[in-house]
């Protein structure tokens, strides 16, 4: 039985029933959804969740489904894995990656998507749809497939090559659309209307939301039942950053951690940061810009949680850092340089703006920090090629010597 009562508009606070629905209809504010926290709290506990599944449904509780047999392609209980070696050159003496580029389809879009599809299922769609950066596509692919649901994804037609294969591969209707991202879910948002499909970021939006709090309770109980100091995320609607907030508040509230000092630092690239250029002028109106980023995971240019994500930097404390192109790649290779962990731009984005929260002093060497990776590399290699030199030789102990000193050379 799930935990839910409604649907709550974020700006006018009237409320809805549990249907296909995201937005109000006075006041066109956002939809979320709200629980009944006292019936939670009475059947939530550490020792519950330690039984449950090794999978972000062990916090099936807090999540917006009926309790039937979820979607599950295996999302969530990725790995957080202590950072050392990028630790001691960022000089962050308690540095922790949440590793999401592992998940069944190699981003962190398979818990949204979970929840999704499961919620699509139980009030009766047959098909799934979206309008995606790419990973969004992958996922909704993916599940579609395992719940023998119909799939439509819609994609803008300049994506990398991997994330537009490693979408057909699942054999879904695939849309590749001239234009940008936000004009396919313009578009798309005009299909929901027309169509009985299940949009999981339109129509399905507050359900689907509410999947990346798991990235909180993860990392929570990851961390010995605590929250970090400091989430460094990256940042393209707005809503997974809001999200990992509210679920770390959502523990706390549940007893289930202490009181919660999290700082919230949201990253961009600066080809696509219309919400840090936002906190820069101090001001809760995001203004739309045309993306131009190598970060094509985060180019959005009209984010739909732009003033959620300033309301949540404003009221914890963090801050809003836009890295320059060129840092991208620069961020990817830093970190699969230093710790093995091969992420896409949205991390390339996380890891150099960890750098700069660290030579700011934003972020203090003894502070426990976590910093989400939240897609994975071999879907956007193009992004790195540049920097990397594979040896090339004939078979040959000269050739192999020969190319050797070449390499020791440059
Ligand atoms: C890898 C990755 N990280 C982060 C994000 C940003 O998510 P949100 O739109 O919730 O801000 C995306 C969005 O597509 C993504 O693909
Ligand atoms: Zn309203």
């Amino acid at each position: 039985m799930a935990y839910v009562t409604a649907l709550r508009c974020r700006s006018c606070s009237r409320e809805y029933a549990v249907e296909p629905l995201n937005v109000c209809e006075f006041c066109f504010g956002p939809l979320e959804v709200v629980y009944d926290y006292d019936a939670i709290a009475r059947v939530l506990s550490r020792e519950r969740i330690v039984q449950g599944p090794l999978s972000m449904w062990r916090y099936a509780a807090l999540l917006p489904v009926d309790g039937e047999e979820a979607v599950d392609i295996n999302a969530g209980f990725t790995p957080l894995v202590r950072c050392r070696n990028l630790g001691r050159l960022l000089g962050l003496e308690h540095l922790y990656v949440k590793n999401d580029a592992v998940n069944p389809s190699y981003s962190f879009k398979d818990r949204v998507v979970s929840v999704a599809a499961t919620k699509a299922r139980e009030f009766g769609f047959d098909t799934l749809a979206c309008a995606s950066t790419g990973n969004l596509a992958c996922s909704v692919a993916a599940h579609a497939a395992r719940a023998s649901m119909k799939a439509y994804v819609f994609i803008p037609a300049d994506l990398e090559r991997g994330k537009v294969v490693g979408a057909a591969v699942y054999n879904p209707t695939l849309v590749a659309v001239d234009g940008s991202y936000d004009d396919v879910n313009r578009l798309c948002s005009e299909l929901a209307d027309a169509y009985p499909w299940a949009f999981v970021n339109i129509n399905i939006r507050p359900y689907y939301a509410e999947g990346s709090k798991t990235l909180a309770y993860e990392v929570a109980e990851q961390l010995g039942w605590r929250a970090p100091d400091h989430a460094v995320v990256p940042v393209a609607s707005g809503s997974m950053f809001t999200k990992i907030w509210k679920g770390f508040h959502e523990f706390a509230s549940l007893g289930l951690i202490g009181k919660v000092a999290t700082r919230m630092h949201l990253t961009q690239a600066e080809g696509c940061s219309p919400i840090v250029e936002a906190h820069r002028a101090n001001s809760l109106h995001v203004r739309p810009v045309r993306p131009h980023t190598i970060a094509k995971s985060l180019a959005i240019g009209n984010p739909a949680d732009g003033l959620f994500a300033l309301r949540t930097i404003r009221d914890s404390h963090g801050t809003a850092t836009a890295v320059p192109e060129e840092e991208v790649a620069q961020g990817i290779k830093l970190l699969a340089e230093t710790e093995g962990i091969f992420t896409e731009g949205a991390g390339g984005v996380v890891v150099s703006g960890l750098r700069h929260l660290a030579e700011e002093g934003a972020i203090k060497p003894q502070e426990l920090t976590v910093a989400y990776i939240t897609g994975n590399g071999l879907k956007t290699q193009e992004v790195v090629e540049h920097l990397v030199h594979p040896l090339a030789i004939r078979p040959t102990l000269a050739s192999f010597e020969e190319a050797l000193r070449g390499a020791v050379a440059r």
